[in-house]
Formats: C-alpha cells, structure tokens, sequence
C-alpha cells in the first residue's frame, strides 16, 4: 500500500490519514523484491540471536503469550521483527509501531506485515504502523493506529522503548480524568505539540471516556532503554505509574552490552555510511560517559580517532581518565573538534551558540534517545531568521551553513553537517545494533513480556528489573556462539564465595 494513495476524511493534521483508520497496516513498500529481502534478512538475523531462538525452541507446541496483546513501540528494524515474531510464535497478539521517525527499516517493517505464510497479496503478518522518515504527526497517528486493535479494545501488555506509547496513555487518561487536554499552542515543544493535537482529536472524535477504560486494561510495560526507565521511575516516585514496570534496560546483559558493544559497532558505521568521511586521526567529542559513551569513545578509537570527553559525574570522567582519554568541557574544546556525539540523554547539551563557534564542516550527531541533546529546535529558529541555511546532502544529511560568520572558507560564513536531524544517529543513519547482541537485549524483552503474562498484578505498580537468575540465563545462551566454555564450581568452592554452583553468582549490589 503506497504512501500517496491513502486521502481519507476526516484526517490528522497534515497526515492526509484519518484519525482512526482501517488500515490493517501501513508501511513503505510491499512490493515482492522488498519483501523478499526482509524475509531473507529475517531468517539470516534469527541465526545471528540465539537467545530469541532459544526461546522459539524452549515453547515450541506451547502458547505462555496466548491472551496477551502486545502493543510494540519499539524501531522498526529486522532485529525487531525477529521480536516480534517470537513474541507471535508464543503466542501473543501484536501490533506495532517504531520509536523513532528514522529508524524504520522498510523491508523489515515490510516482511513483518507479510509474516512467515503469507505473501504480499495476501499479508498474514503482524499490523506494523512504521516507515522510514516520518513526519512527527505521521509518527504520532502511527502509535495510535498501534493502541487501538480493529475490535476497538487495546494492549493488555506495551512494550516500550523511551516510553512514548507509556506516555500517551497516562497522559490521555490524566487529561480524560482532570477534563482538561492543553491547548496545542502551550507546548514546550512542536512534538509535544502534536501530542496535544492528537488527544484533542480522540475527544473530538470519540469522547471523553476513550484512555480511562484503555489504561485500565493494561496489565504492564516492558521498557528498553534509559530515557524510558527514567520517565517510569519518575512516575513510581510520584505516584501516577498507573500498572508495573519491567525496567529491561537495567539488565545487565542489556545496558551493558546493547549500550556499549552495540554502540561500539553502529556508531562509526552510521558515520561512515552518512559522511564517508576518514575518522582516524579525527578529533572527536564524546558528551557522557555512560554505558552509550563508553561504546561510541571504543567505536572511535576502533577507527584511531583523538577522542576527548565531557562528563559531569566524577566516577564517569575518573573512568574516561583510566581509559587515558582526555576530559574536557565542550565551551573550551568546541573550535578544534572534528565530530561531536552527544550521549547524555540529556537535554541542550550542544547548543546553538556551541554549534556558532564550531569547525567548518565539523559533524555533529547524537546518539540518545531524543532529539534534543543538540539543540535543533534553535538551529530551526535561526533559520527562520534568516541566520543559518539547511541544505540536504541526502535524507539523514544536511549542512546547515551559517551566513553571518567569518571563520568559513575565504572568511564567510561556516557549515556544520548534523546528521539524523539530531535524532539516534545509530538508526537514523545505519541500521542499529547488529542482530547478535540486540537478541540478548531482546531476550530479556520476551522474559519481561512472560513474567508481566503470568504475574503482572503481583508486582504492584512499581518499576522492577528482571531477576540476576534470568540475567545470568540470558548470557549463557549467548555464550555457545562463541564456542565459550564456562568452569563449574566445586561444591567447597561454592560455598567458600557464598554462592550456588549453579549460581546466581554475583550479588544484587555488584555491578559488573
Ligand atoms: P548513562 O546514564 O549510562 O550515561 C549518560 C551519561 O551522561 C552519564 O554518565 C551522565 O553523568 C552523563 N551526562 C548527563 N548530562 C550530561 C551533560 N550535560 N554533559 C556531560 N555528560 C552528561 O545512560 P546510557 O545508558 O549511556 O544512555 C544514554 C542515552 O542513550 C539515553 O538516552 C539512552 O536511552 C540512549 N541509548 C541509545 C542507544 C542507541 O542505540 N542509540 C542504545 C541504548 C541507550
Ligand atoms: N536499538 C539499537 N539498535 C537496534 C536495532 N538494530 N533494532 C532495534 N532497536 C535497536
């Protein structure tokens, strides 16, 4: 189903979609050669994630996600559609959107639609509302096409990364409770502006008794990633989580490795794919020094880049100094750097002023969850002005050249080339984590999705993390791949450390 032909009234904003539509799903492209090649990409993924085929193998004949619909937000990527798949071989009935306007693979959103028996005539897969470059309004009619299933009932399970279907929800139902929906105009942010619009419209169109009854439904979410976790423990603290949390990121065999070795991989890869440009001997800033940070400094010194740091926790920038990386503030360094990638998950980290003082063509890019580590929405209002010129390389890619500074080629104005628009460079501009290590990630997902199935009401409404066993579970069927052989305890062993042979071998408190 293509993109143009879809004018139904009355619709969304620009959309040309209608609020509520019928479309059973709505993706790019399904034309045989794309479907064929996410299929294909699906199947040569699935070898490449153990942990997800060990599960398939684990329930196979068995059904432990019958009853359990699953509304997934979460990129759209051939990694996610190994997900999602497993999720659907358990069981489970799922629809789905991405989190991120850029990241959609279109093949794999594709593929997933057709699912393992169907064809592109005649689709048997899983609802996908996702394409690559959405506009934020598409983005935002896309999640509600995800929440509300063709009966009119909705997920009796979310699945989350960075907590957008999560906030939806309980924002809706707040406004239905208080019978006040802000006015679009007051929002702090044109996507939050959106947000506003959208809920505006539900009401319109159906009332204001649509998100109470819908929340009250769902029994849990599984939440993927910092940003996410975050909002969820705020929530907890202040007492509107309105059902429990399984806090996934917070696994170790995820933030620990997704955050750093997937980084580590997909970081230079999105810079060479959207740039080609040579890294090694490259000055690069690296902003936090989190478990992101730590993989994308590795990802550049992998290539031979000088790679310098900002951090405003001591622990963090005390690590970065026994890594022998130099720590620095971005207001000193801003004039000699290279490239520039913001991972804090926090917010105005780069700024417009920041962005004036840089290098002629320094790359700029950002590899949190959100779109405003960089402040784009400054760059935008500089446009507006008359200030800064956005030119496109390619999608993904654009110079934005300063007209009013002197320190460009012949003393004119300077460029800077920002990439993804500010957004997850990683899915803007490449293709996200490789398959191996998103299966570990996503293993946990479907232990949280199982766990909240079978128990979700007796955790209360509170944020949790998945047990160390199911950790530790998680890495062991990770480790034959690499042909790894664990040594086994002897009993006198055991208890001389305090622990079982069979472990957990490692207390709560300890962090890896
Ligand atoms: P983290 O908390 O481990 O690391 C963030 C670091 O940034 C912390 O050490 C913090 O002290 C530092 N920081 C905060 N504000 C800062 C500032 N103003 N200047 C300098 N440093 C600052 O979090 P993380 O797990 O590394 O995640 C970082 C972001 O990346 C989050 O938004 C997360 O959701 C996202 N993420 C992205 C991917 C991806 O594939 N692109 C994968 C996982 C997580
Ligand atoms: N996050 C980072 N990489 C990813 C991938 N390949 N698929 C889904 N989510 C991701």
């Amino acid at each position: 189903m293509s993109v143009a032909h879809l004018i139904i009234e009355p619709t969304f904003m620009q959309t040309r979609l209608a609020l509520f539509s019928t479309l059973p799903y709505k993706v790019a492209d399904m034309k045989s050669d794309t479907v064929r090649f996410g299929r294909k990409e699906l199947e040569l993924a699935l070898h490449e994630m153990p942990g997800l085929l060990s599960l398939r193998e684990q329930y196979r004949g068995k059904k432990p996600l019958a009853g359990a619909q699953i509304m997934g937000s979460l990129h759209m990527t051939i990694q996610t559609g190994v997900l999602i798949e497993t999720l659907v071989e358990l069981g489970a009935d799922v629809r789905w959107v991405s989190c991120n306007i850029f990241s959609t693979q279109d093949h794999a959103a594709a593929a997933v639609v057709v699912g393992p028996t169907g064809t592109p005539t005649n689709p048997r897969g899983t609802p996908v509302y996702a394409w690559k470059g959405e506009t934020l309004a598409e983005y935002w009619w896309c999640t509600l096409q995800a929440i509300f299933w063709p009966d009119g009932s909705g997920p009796n399970l979310l699945l989350d990364d960075g907590g957008d279907a999560t906030m939806l929800v309980h924002l809706g139902s707040e406004y239905e409770a208080s019978g006040v929906i802000p006015s679009p105009e007051s929002a702090s942010s044109e996507e939050f502006s959106i947000v506003l619009q959208l809920l505006h419209d539900v009401r319109r169109e159906r009332g204001n008794n649509v998100w109470r009854p819908l929340i009250s439904k769902i029994r849990g979410v599984s939440e993927e990633t910092t940003t996410g976790v975050h909002r969820l423990y705020e929530r907890q603290t202040a007492g509107t989580l309105r059902f429990p949390a399984i806090n996934v990121n917070d696994s170790v065999t995820k933030s620990k490795f997704d955050n750093v070795y997937g980084c580590r991989h997909s970081l230079t890869d999105a810079l060479m794919r959207a740039t080609d440009v040579l890294i090694a001997g490259k000055r690069c800033l690296v902003l936090g020094y989190g478990d992101v940070g730590k993989g994308s400094v590795q990802s550049l010194k992998g290539q031979c880049a000088k790679v310098y740091i900002t951090e405003i926790d001591p622990i963090c920038a005390l690590q970065a100094c026994m890594q022998g990386l130099d720590v620095v503030t971005i207001d000193d360094v801003v004039g000699d750097m290279d490239m520039f990638v913001t991972a804090t998950g926090n917010h105005s980290v780069i700024t417009v002023e920041h962005m004036m003082r840089m290098k002629h063509n320094a790359i700029v890019s950002n590899i949190g969850h959100f779109d405003n580590e960089i402040d784009i929405a400054g760059l935008e209002a500089l446009q507006a002005t008359g200030d800064v010129e956005k030119i496109e390389v390619k999608p993904q890619v654009h110079e934005w050249r300063f007209l009013r500074t002197t320190h460009g080629p012949d003393g004119k104005g300077h460029s800077i080339i920002v990439l993804a628009e500010g957004r997850l460079v990683n899915l803007g501009c490449a293709t996200g984590h490789p398959s191996f290590v998103m299966s570990a990630s996503f293993t946990n997902q479907v232990l949280a999705q199982l766990e909240l199935h079978a128990n979700a009401e007796a955790y209360g409404k509170t944020v949790t993390t998945l047990p160390k066993h199911l950790d530790e579970h998680v890495a062991r069927l990770h480790l034959e791949k690499f042909g790894a052989k664990l040594t086994t305890l002897t009993d006198s062993q055991a208890s001389y450390i305090g622990v079982k042979s069979e472990g957990p071998f490692k207390p709560e408190y300890y962090r890896y």
